[in-house]
């Protein structure tokens, strides 16, 4: 039945137990595997490798396109066999294994692992693990549900591992754009002028000498773990879309927008399902994941085409979709996470950026990834590439968290991912802080009237009349108070226990 999935018949001796595939893969080496956001990952060789992780002592360094489902991570990391990862992922258990010094995780912007990869800062890439539909007739890879690494993975690892996922239909054939840039200096522009062009090839160009193994699997993805809207998030959504409209009636934007990045979980997902209710048209997505909401606004006719990286649904969604992938697939392409989240190519489309924050400080900077400084969240993701390159570069998140234990919104954001420069919105339930043209001293007054929960507005304008009246300068912080709040969560369990700012 796979020898339809497997052109060249020359091929046909390389399917292999993942046991056997897994052999291939000796302590100290470097993996490159598929997935993305839980999507299109090797799911079998993995865990043939974690298998033998709880027999043998092998430490691997896994680079990936990003997040892994089916438990990877954790299973992985369980078994030990995970001594570094990169670039991104976002498993409880392993989360639990970076923060305690087991792992070693580099956290890195998602454009950028394969450049690094390609101009040898990184790597050698020893095996490389993809997910594929299909091997064509010339060897080529047609990669499932992400684009992610895996096409650099492929094309740079002395080894190649295929798995072959029976339960994606081949009509996926089509979907992606494999474009790999030009080798620097002589590099020249990625030919990328709207989210619709196609510029590469539908698949990873591989030699099929190199394919060592071929794995024949019947797992499916896992489902997102989003939550539906919410009141909050409507709230954020709204505010959201009232700004836009407004700028539209400046004559800013017209009503297709700009096209669209909207980052991962619920806030963002739920920003951008807003947008079906709107009198917004003919948007365009350019974007890293889509989630449910980039089929729903297709249902609702709003959206002409979304550009990703992969494809990433909720349980109700989909069988619904890649059943019946047919139906969006004219309107689809996925691509290299590099060239999803390329800055030049960010810039040059200007997108509207919606990424979520974990928390914000008064002058705009972003945490997105350590909770109280230290601890790792799930990684920086794409947000940066975006943020900085962005036309737009918007940041969500609820005012508070931990039933109002927590301020998102505080004097000195304890991690910065992304600075004061690289922030145009902060958007919050309570309201939208327009940090456009804003000197620090302005931005701080704006963010804290229009976002800033209630319960902690008299605090923050406190430290702000306490930080101008007593140092002053071009951004005014009270060097000893400016982590009270953190510091009132992490020995009371509670921001509103921070006595009140001194100065
Ligand atoms: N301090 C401590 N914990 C906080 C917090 C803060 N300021 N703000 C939120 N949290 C906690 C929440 O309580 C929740 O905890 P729980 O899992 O125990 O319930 C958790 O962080 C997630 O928050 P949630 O509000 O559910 O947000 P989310 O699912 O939308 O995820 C990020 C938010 C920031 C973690 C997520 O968007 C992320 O990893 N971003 C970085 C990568 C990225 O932006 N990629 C975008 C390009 S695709």
């Amino acid at each position: 039945m796979y020898q339809d999935r497997i052109k060249p018949q020359s091929l046909w001796s390389k399917v292999v137990t993942p046991e056997e595939a897994a052999l291939h893969i000796h302590d100290g080496m470097t993996v490159g595997m598929s997935g993305f956001t839980r999507a299109g990952e090797a799911k079998a060789v993995p865990l043939a490798l974690a298998e033998r992780g709880r027999r043998e002592d092998i430490k691997i360094t896994l680079m990936t396109g990003a997040s892994l489902g089916n438990d990877l991570d954790k299973t992985l990391s369980e078994a030990h066999v995970i001594a570094r990862r990169l670039p991104f992922q976002s498993d409880p258990a392993l989360r639990k294994r970076i923060n305690a010094g087991e792992v070693l995780f580099i956290d890195q912007h998602l454009s950028e692992t394969v450049e690094m990869l390609r101009s040898r800062q990184l790597g050698p890439v020893d095996v490389a693990i993809v997910e594929a539909v299909m091997i064509k007739e010339d060897g080529s890879i047609v990669p499932t549900t992400s684009v992610g690494n895996s096409a650099t993975f492929a094309m740079l690892a002395e080894k190649v591992i295929v798995e072959i996922n029976l339960t994606l239909s081949p009509v996926m054939e089509g979907l992606h754009d494999i474009y790999i840039p030009t080798r620097r200096p002589f590099r020249g522009p990625i030919p990328i002028t709207a989210p619709q062009d196609r510029v590469g090839l539908p698949s990873i160009p591989v030699d099929p000498s190199r394919i060592a193994a071929i794995v024949i699997s019947a797992k499916q993805d896992s489902c997102a773990s989003i939550q539906p809207p919410d009141a909050e998030t409507r709230q954020i959504a709204g505010h959201l879309t009232e700004f836009l409209e407004n700028e539209v009636a400046r004559g800013r934007l017209g009503l297709s927008l700009a096209p669209l990045q909207a980052g991962i979980g619920s806030i963002a997902n739920a920003v951008l399902h807003g947008f079906i209710d709107t009198g917004f048209h003919d948007l365009t997505m350019y974007s890293e994941v889509l989630q449910d909401s980039t089929f729903d606004l297709f249902d609702a006719g709003k959206l002409v085409f979304a550009s990703g990286s992969s494809i990433t649904l909720s349980p109700d969604r989909h069988a619904a979709v890649l059943g019946d992938l047919g139906r969006y697939k004219t309107r689809l392409v996925l691509r290299p996470q590099e060239i999803s989240n390329h800055p030049e190519v960010i810039r040059r489309l200007g997108l509207i950026a919606i990424n979520t924050a974990l928390e914000a400080d008064i002058y705009g900077n972003v945490n997105s990834t350590h909770v109280l400084g230290s601890q790792m969240m799930n990684g920086i993701g794409g947000s940066g590439d975006f943020a900085r390159n962005a036309y737009l570069s918007v940041f969500v998140t609820k005012s508070t968290a931990k039933g109002g234990a927590i301020s998102s919104i505080v004097p000195f954001v304890s991690h910065v991912d992304h600075s004061e420069h690289d922030v145009d919105l902060i958007v919050t339930e309570q309201g939208l802080a327009d940090l456009r043209g804003l000197a620090p001293r302005e931005r701080a007054r704006v963010v804290i009237e229009t976002c800033v929960h209630p319960q902690y507005r008299d605090y923050l304008r406190d430290y702000v009349r306490g930080a101008e009246r007593a140092v002053g300068g071009q951004t005014p912080h009270l060097l000893d108070h400016a982590f009270d709040l953190h510091r009132a969560f992490r020995d009371h369990g509670d921001m509103r226990k921070a006595g009140k700012p001194a100065g």
